[in-house]
């Protein structure tokens, strides 16, 4: 495993990560949340990445517990959350970026997670209701108080983290590290060109998720809905469109006799590639199982071979099927 500076920050970070969203708490409990886990930590694995929202709080139950049954140094580990959607009802409880939900949730999350900080904490969209200028206050003191060691944004847009690291700048406040976008070759263009400056302006760093498009990119859509997948849960049907999309699982085909030609699986192409881009700091995966977590791990020795020859070939077969 190689490890990348997050951006212009210190925090060296694993290039490839995992994320408990949609498995923890739906297809995952307590035993196989550590499982996978430790599977991602014997691989070098060194960034967890969660949110507030994932599961209602129990994906932070869930890994909170695991990290306990798995006993690692709190030095060998980064987790983080996010905050936005919220867990509660009410005014100040929802889809809210401001102060008074902002030092209330993480209080709740360190409780899940049963940690003392989180090493990252994320603004999980922009909130156009609140001045950004009260988030950025918010978000500097959540690290004051030290409960979070970095923050960053998630899916806002190259304007708001300018200005958000303009007025942290300006007030002499933590600045934003990272930001985390959706980054697989079905969705690009927010890494590659709407953040283009942000890198060396700012310092971003890149958390990327859904490497595989939610599974889309394993080729496991190409005949439907394949039993146990995560299109097949009833809240996340919203997913389904996407995956069984026609146009989509024909590049994906074509994209498997690339993989062939590299001996590696369709999964280990879709995650080198996203790897092959410096500005990411880590790849965020997804994994229901353990075998696809190992499976998946093997992308950074797959990685070498995406020459520039080899990613040309590939984003040719894409072609202008992405966002
Ligand atoms: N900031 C945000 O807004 C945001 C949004 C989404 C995700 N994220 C983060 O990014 C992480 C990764 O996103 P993601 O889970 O969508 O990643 P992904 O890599 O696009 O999808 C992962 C899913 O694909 C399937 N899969 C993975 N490896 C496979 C393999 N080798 N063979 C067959 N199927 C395989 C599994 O689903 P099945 O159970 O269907 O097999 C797995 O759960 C999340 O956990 C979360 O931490 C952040």
């Amino acid at each position: 495993m190689h490890y990348r500076r997050l951006g212009r920050s210190g925090l060296q970070i694993s290039e490839l990560s995992f994320g408990s969203w949609v498995t923890y708490g739906n297809q995952v409990n307590r035993n196989a949340a550590a499982e996978l886990m430790a599977a991602a930590f014997d691989a070098g694995v060194n960034f967890f990445d969660n949110a507030e929202v994932y599961a209602g709080g129990q994906s932070e139950e869930l890994m909170g517990n695991a990290l306990k049954d798995l006993k690692k140094p709190r030095l060998s580990y980064i987790v983080s959350t996010k905050f936005f959607w919220g867990i509660t009802k009410g005014p100040n409880q929802v889809n809210t970026l401001n102060r008074k939900y902002l030092l209330h949730a993480i209080d709740g999350s360190l409780k899940r997670l049963q940690l003392d900080y989180v090493d990252l904490a994320y603004c999980h969209r922009p909130d156009p209701h609140t001045p950004i200028e009260e988030t950025v206050w918010a978000m500097s003191d959540m690290i004051t108080r030290g409960k979070a060691l970095y923050w960053g944004t998630s899916e806002w847009s190259a304007d708001e983290i300018r200005a958000a690291h303009e007025i942290a700048e300006r007030h002499h406040l933590h600045k934003p590290v990272v930001e985390q976008p959706q980054y697989n070759l079905f969705h690009r263009t927010r890494v590659e060109e709407e953040y283009a400056r942000l890198y060396e302006d700012i310092g971003l760093g890149l958390t990327t998720w859904s490497p595989l498009a939610s599974g889309l990119l394993t080729g496991k859509y190409r005949d439907g809905i394949p039993k146990g997948s995560r299109a097949e849960l009833s809240n996340y049907a919203f997913l389904r469109e996407g995956l069984t999309d026609r146009a989509k699982n024909v590049v994906v085909a074509e994209l498997a006799g690339v993989a062939t030609q590299l001996g590696c699986s369709l999964a280990q192409l879709a995650i080198a590639w996203a790897l092959t881009n410096p500005k990411v700091s880590s790849v965020i995966t997804g994994a229901s199982q353990v075998a696809q977590l190992q499976e998946n791990m093997k992308a950074a020795a797959v990685k070498d071979k995406i020459t520039d020859e080899v990613k040309k070939k590939i984003e040719a077969v894409v072609g202008d099927n992405y966002e």
